[in-house]
């Protein structure tokens, strides 16, 4: 497989490899977590039975494994991730499922090397926004669609919007008094501002371009449950954290629990999260 290398992307790609096991051992609270994006993003582009489905940039597959179970035999599923031991946790999920519609692959969403018009659907969650050149990602989700095809993405939402992972960033950045992450590197708030998903979409020349908020909210029963899941997914703080000084790490850890005690309640923390799920059709004519 061909994969854009460059020093940024290198360091881009290996803060994931870094989580795989992580993601690994989270999976299932994951699918549950993102349930309502997964459905938003069906729902956006009325998956059926029989459609020929890519997911990039997949994690442990939750998005595709699900529509594995919608589009049914008649319809296959693709499953890819720039990490290889991400896809290797996925094509272990699909076989533990049973799903013999799914086959995996190492992926980059920035030079998908999948032919043109290979897809009926393609589905990103969580992906576009960590990438160095989200509008060349979304011109190649274009080009490997269709015509008549459409695409999902889903991005977090602005970071006010999500405090179950803003607390941790902003705790970290008073730790360390720099920005994180720094300017000019992608992160989870890249896409956040509003219409900014939507215009993407619309400068690959997508048509048929909408975009709606779906709430994400994070249950923790515990503050120590938060810490010990939040920063283990988080790719590039994961290994940021492992790598500082334990009187630093307290320091955040302390900063981010008085921050989140405003969501604490009686049966655990209930904190605010958002996602933007765009959609667009590539034109039948293109
Ligand atoms: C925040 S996780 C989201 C995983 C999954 N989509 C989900 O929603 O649960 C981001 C994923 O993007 C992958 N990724 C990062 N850069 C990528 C690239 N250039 N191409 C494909 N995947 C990439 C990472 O390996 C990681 O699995």
């Amino acid at each position: 497989m061909v994969v854009i290398t460059d020093p940024v992307r290198e360091q881009l790609h290996a803060v994931w490899a870094a989580v795989a096991p992580s993601w690994g051992e989270h999976a299932g609270a994951i699918d549950i977590r993102g349930a309502g994006v997964t459905r938003a993003m069906f729902d956006a582009v009325d998956l059926a039975r029989g459609d020929q489905v890519l997911e990039l940039a997949a994690g442990p597959g939750s998005v595709g494994l699900t529509a594995a179970e919608v589009v049914g035999p008649g319809g296959s599923v693709v499953v890819s991730d720039i990490e290889p031991q991400m896809v290797a946790i996925t094509a272990e999920r699909a076989q533990r499922r049973g799903l013999a519609n799914v086959t995996t692959r190492v992926l980059d969403l920035e030079h998908i090397e999948c032919p043109a018009a290979s897809f009926d659907i393609v589905f990103c969650r969580d992906g576009l926004m960590l990438v160095p050149d989200p509008a060349a990602a979304v011109r190649e989700v274009h080009r490997v669609l269709r015509p008549g095809g459409r695409a999902a993405f889903a991005v977090w939402a602005e970071r006010r919007h999500n405090t179950w992972l803003g607390a941790l960033l902003d705790a970290v950045t008073a730790e360390l008094g720099v920005a994180i992450p720094p300017p000019g590197m992608p992160g989870p708030f890249s896409l956040a501002e509003p219409g900014v998903l939507e215009e993407l979409l619309r400068a690959a020349a997508f048509a048929e371009v909408t975009g709606r908020d779906v709430e994400t909210p994070l249950h923790v029963r515990s503050f120590d449950e938060w810490w010990s899941v939040v920063p283990a997914l988080a790719g590039p703080l994961a290994s940021l954290l492992e790598s500082l000084p334990a009187e630093m790490t307290t320091a955040i850890r302390t900063s981010a629990q008085a921050d989140l005690a405003t969501f604490a309640g009686a049966d655990g923390y209930d904190l605010p999260g958002m996602s933007v799920v765009a959609t667009g059709r590539r034109r039948s004519t293109t």
